[in-house]
């Protein structure tokens, strides 16, 4: 099932930036417990590592107005969750099968 063309098949991005401004940010939106769900998910699914999927930290990635967000690579498919039921689809859809998961799509126009 894994393959080796890149060190990680796939890499998930979780901004976790914190605005002390009073502007939008992610981690407003409970970003830092997305990604942590993310994390053991993805390690109890057995699908961490080289060859697999690398969840990462991110600062701010410009697209504030949807946080919280997330990024995948290589498709560089966006998202926008709400709780772990989103997280766990995402792994289960996107991460462990490459398919997209259309109701969490950020609109294409949702910038800073
Ligand atoms: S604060 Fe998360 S994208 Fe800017």
């Amino acid at each position: 099932m894994r393959r080796m063309s890149g060190y990680y098949e796939r890499h998930i991005f979780f901004c976790l930036n914190q605005r002390d401004n009073g502007e939008e940010c992610c981690a407003n939106h409970n970003a830092q417990a997305g990604f942590d769900h993310c994390k053991q998910r993805v390690k109890a699914e057995n699908l961490a590592g080289p060859g697999g999927v690398r969840v990462n930290k991110a600062g701010c990635l410009d697209r504030c107005a949807g946080a919280p967000v997330a990024v995948v690579y290589p498709e560089a498919v966006w998202y926008t969750y709400v709780d772990q039921h989103d997280i766990d689809e995402i792994v289960d859809s996107h991460l462990k099968k490459g398919q997209i998961v259309e109701r969490l799509l950020l609109p294409a126009h949702v910038g800073r």
